[in-house]
This record gives C-alpha cells, sequence and structure tokens, in this order.
C-alpha cells in the first residue's frame, strides 16, 4: 500500500520546499479552506504526485467506508465491542443516529438539557467556585477548552484537579470557601484511583471545615451505580454511554465544568462548530478533505519520512494546553503496536505529539527545531484575530512571528548568506568561516499553518473535531484500533500492588532490585 509514496518520497532527494513555490498557484494547490478554516499545507514536501499516491493508500485502506461506519453507530472499537460516537453528543440537528437499530440521539438531547439545567442551576446560584475533578480525558478536555476560551466566562471561577499528588488538589483548596464551592467530578468509570482519591479528600474537606456536602458534588460518570454508591443521588449524576470514549467526551457531561464557565448558549455554540466540522468530514472527497490532509501530511512526515515527533504550536496563548490535550488523543488514541486484527504492527505507531504556545517557544526549543540535526515537523495555529481589540499590536506581532517561522524553517540561511552578513560586520578570513557555520540554518522542514478568524465557541469546536477525525484517519490506515487504551494497565495494576509496599504493609521481597533500592530511599525520607 505504501510502495508508490515510499517510492515518490525517495526520488525527493535533495528537492528543496522553496523551489516548488516555482508553481506560481503552489500555495493555492495545497490548501484547503473547510468551515471557515484555511489549512495551508504548501510548505511541505507534497507534490501532486505523492498527494495523489497517499490519497490512494486512503481509498485503499477503506477510510470512506469505516468513516461511515463510525458516524453510523457500528462497533468500530472492535477490542470493547463498542460503538465510538461522539460525533452524535454534537449531532445538534442531524437527525437519528442509530446503534443496533436503536436512535440514541433523543437521550443525548435529554442529557444536554439536564446539563444545561444543572449549569445554569449552578451558575444562579451563589456558588463561587467550580472544582472539576477527573484525569486524563476527564481533565484535558474541558480544562483545555475552558482556559482557550477564557474571553466568554460568566460564570463562577472554574478551577481542575487531576493528579494524585495532593499538591494539586491543595493548591486549588485554599483558593476557594467550603461554602460556596461545588465539586464536578468527572470520571467514565468513577472507579479512577487519581479521581477517587481526590473527590474523597473534598469531601473531607468540607466535613473539616463543618459544611454538608449534601448538594455539593455532581457526578458525570457513565457509572450511575458507582456514583451512587459513592454517595452521589441520581438526580446529581450526569450519564453518558459506552460509546463516548474518555478523550473524546468533551462534548457531552464532561463538558459541564466548561458550560458552567461559559454558558449553555456558548457551549452549544461550541458544538455547532465540531458539527460544521463532522458534516465536512463525511461529505468532502477525501482530496479536499481537510482531516484527511492533515492525516496524510501527518503519516507522510511520520511513516513515510521517519521524523518521529510532530510540534504543534498554537499562536494563541489561550490554546496552552492545546499540546497537552493532543497528546492524549493522538497518543493514547494511535499509540498502539498491534493491528487491529491482532498481528504486531508492520509500520510505526502514531508520533510523539508535543508542543507549547507561541512565541514563548521561540525563546526555548526552537534553536533545535531550526538547527538541531533531527526535523521535526511544525503545525502551527494561529488566529486572524484576537479578542484584546485595544492591543491589536500584540496581534499583529503574533501573527507575524508565527509567519516568520514557518518561513524560517522552509529557506533557511545559506553559507553564503551567513558569510555576507559577517563580512558587513568586518569579520573576515578563519574567523567568518567559523562564525559563519554556526549561522546557517539548513532549512527545507516540513510545517502546516492552520489559520482561523477568531478563537470563539464555534472554531474551537472546529479546531477539536479536525484533530479528532485526523487521529480517526490516521488510525484506520494504520489498520489499528484508535478507540481503547490497553497500555494505560499495566502501570495501573502495578501501582495497586505498590501502595502496600510504598507503605511498609508488604514487603518489597520479589521486586526488582531497582525498584526495591527506590522503595528503601522514599521509606528513609518519609
Ligand atoms: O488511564 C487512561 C484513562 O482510562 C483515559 O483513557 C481516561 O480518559 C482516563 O483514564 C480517565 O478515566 P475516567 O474518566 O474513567 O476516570
Amino acid at each position: 500500500m505504501w510502495n508508490d509514496v515510499r517510492q515518490l518520497a525517495d526520488r525527493i532527494g535533495t528537492r528543496r520546499i522553496e523551489d516548488l513555490f516555482d508553481n506560481a498557484n503552489r500555495a493555492q494547490e495545497f490548501s484547503l479552506h473547510a468551515a471557515g478554516m484555511l489549512l495551508d499545507y504548501s510548505k511541505t514536501q507534497f507534490d501532486d504526485q505523492i498527494r495523489a499516491a497517499l490519497v490512494a493508500v486512503a481509498q485503499q485502506a477503506g477510510v470512506e467506508s469505516r468513516r461511515e461506519e463510525m458516524f453510523g453507530g457500528a462497533r468500530i472499537n472492535e477490542t470493547e465491542g463498542r460503538a465510538v460516537l461522539h460525533t452524535a453528543l454534537r449531532n445538534l440537528d442531524g437527525g437519528p443516529v442509530l446503534v443496533d437499530d436503536a436512535d440514541v440521539m433523543p437521550a443525548v438531547m435529554e442529557t444536554l438539557k439536564r446539563m444545561e439545567a444543572v449549569a445554569d442551576g449552578i451558575r444562579a446560584s451563589d456558588a463561587t467556585d467550580v472544582v472539576n475533578i477527573g484525569i486524563g480525558g476527564s481533565d484535558l478536555g474541558p480544562k483545555m477548552a475552558t482556559i482557550a476560551l477564557s474571553p466568554y466566562h460568566d460564570g463562577p471561577r472554574c478551577h481542575f484537579v487531576s493528579n494524585v499528588d495532593g499538591a494539586d488538589i491543595s493548591d486549588v483548596l485554599r483558593r476557594c470557601d467550603p461554602a460556596t464551592t461545588v465539586f464536578i467530578v468527572a470520571s467514565k468509570t468513577f472507579t479512577t484511583i487519581e479521581t477517587m482519591n481526590n473527590a474523597q479528600t473534598a469531601k473531607d474537606w468540607l466535613a473539616h471545615h463543618g459544611v454538608s456536602d449534601e448538594g455539593r458534588f455532581v457526578a458525570l460518570s457513565s457509572n450511575a451505580e458507582k456514583a451512587a454508591e459513592w454517595g452521589i443521588p441520581g438526580e446529581k449524576v450526569l450519564g453518558f454511554e459506552d460509546w463516548v470514549g474518555g478523550r473524546y467526551s468533551v462534548w457531552g457531561p464532561i463538558g459541564l465544568t466548561l458550560m458552567v464557565a461559559i454558558g449553555a448558549e456558548a457551549f452549544r455554540a461550541f458544538l455547532r462548530g465540531a458539527q460544521e466540522m463532522d458534516r465536512h468530514f463525511r461529505a468532502a472527497p477525501l482530496h479536499q478533505n481537510m482531516p484527511v490532509l492533515l492525516a496524510l501530511v501527518g503519516l507522510f512526515h511520520n511513516q513515510v519520512l521517519g521524523h518521529a515527533t510532530r510540534a504543534v504550536l498554537p499562536y494563541d496563548n489561550r490554546l496552552a494546553r492545546l499540546p497537552a490535550y493532543l497528546q492524549q488523543l493522538e497518543m493514547e488514541s494511535n499509540g498502539k503496536g498491534v493491528s487491529m486484527d491482532g498481528q504486531p504492527l508492520e509500520v510505526s505507531s502514531g508520533p510523539v505529539v508535543w508542543g507549547e504556545p507561541g512565541t514563548n517557544g521561540q525563546h526555548a526549543f526552537y534553536q533545535l527545531i531550526h538547527q538541531g540535526t533531527r526535523t521535526v515537523p511544525c503545525e502551527f495555529l494561529v488566529g486572524a484575530a484576537g479578542h484584546e481589540g485595544d492591543l491589536r499590536h500584540h496581534q499583529d506581532l503574533l501573527v507575524a512571528n508565527c509567519l516568520a517561522q514557518s518561513e524560517a524553517l522552509m529557506k533557511g540561511r545559506s553559507m553564503d548568506e551567513a558569510r555576507e552578513i559577517l563580512r558587513a560586520k568586518g569579520l573576515e578570513g578563519a574567523e567568518l568561516e567559523r562564525q559563519a557555520a554556526h549561522r546557517v540554518f539548513p532549512g527545507n522542514r516540513p510545517s502546516t499553518t492552520l489559520v482561523y478568524p477568531l478563537l470563539t465557541p464555534e472554531v474551537l469546536g472546529r479546531i477539536i473535531a479536525l484533530y479528532e477525525h485526523r487521529v480517526f484517519v490516521e488510525g484506520v490506515i494504520l489498520g489499528i484500533n484508535s478507540y481503547d487504551q490497553w497500555g494505560v494497565e499495566l502501570g495501573k495494576e502495578l501501582a495497586t500492588s505498590l501502595g502496600p509496599v510504598v507503605t511498609g504493609e508488604v514487603s518489597s521481597e520479589g521486586k526488582d532490585g531497582s525498584t526495591r533500592q527506590l522503595v528503601e530511599y522514599v521509606k528513609l525520607y518519609r
């Protein structure tokens, strides 16, 4: 399947990306407009043949039929026997969605209304602070989106506690008043150790301050039984089905804290934005399909050219948590070593995803991106406008920096250009040669840029849905199940068995020498 693409890639040789712009229409031919956003992938080695060969790979892998299966409620999460229907959560006016011949939409809309009633209730109450207790998908999505949409906040202050490290909850509770704080316990399973410990600590904190916990906890979970056992009654539980994966769950009850922060109307706008991207993804032909193209660029860099990481670089400070969110979305989904049929994967698993907002990253790790010996494909995101209308010059500088980075990565600076600059400063001879070498930028480093009008709830919805579908396409082409996460289990099991070893209730005998040594050191200082 990959042969054609690999052969074409072999022929790239020393070709410079910037020379591809001899085609005056390249920028337009290697860009896409969808849902009001522009994806420019022209600063890559893509040419007509490579793109066509990759689209053929997507076709052969069955992306189109799999896409229909996903939207249609088929159980494409085969190792867990589940449908994958986060798209149903934002299907505000898209008609029925069937799972086993039953339409799930009435229940989805009913839950959305219940969420709105709960959120409105909290917003209208005397609550000053809301603390979301959850981890992984029950934290990263709502936290990333709540930070992203801070200009729309008109509710109580919202905090997020995820880490089992007591420092996390302590630092949050210190800022809250027990009399006016509401806790939202977000956990699909309602068994996650970190979340259950943090929730218990919150309960103890209320008791310690002589405040009743009645009515102060809301649960967001698929496991109403466990929530009830824990003491949260049914009317305070917002449930969702097993076909909503944790890292795809911000669109439903797990998004409650976001809804509390921005209100029900803005939350619906967030859903509408995602629905718009869903419609584009489902209908557009593969070669004009934004999530598909983003996936093909990613696969080309990762699978064909062998670049093991990709940097996500939002030039939008409020997207500070987007890289962390995408780490879970992409790496928990596509970090698999076994294909759908249980065979070892013959290709590499998905790449390492990392990043920080620009311009901060420029003053930290961009050195390696520009001059290091490894190529790091970069994905820039930037809003045409910012919310700070009175600080327009900041936005102008931000955009200029973003565009400058992709240009610099592509063009680089040759030895001759470096010499010229130094000669103008009066250097010559051996010293000029030595200094010039350090000022060479190899260039020819690929990047994509996604530009959107302004980071509104609607636009954020479109961006997140774009990445979700990109992960889907990459997963289908790799032949893996993007919707399970067995790789997180072993560590959880061992942590459970190591708990009593750390406290000293159980001896460390039988553990490896390294683990025993570490336990002994910890015990010395406890
Ligand atoms: O351990 C991984 C994981 O299962 C993630 O997939 C999930 O988002 C997270 O833990 C939290 O799970 P839960 O929502 O069930 O507490």
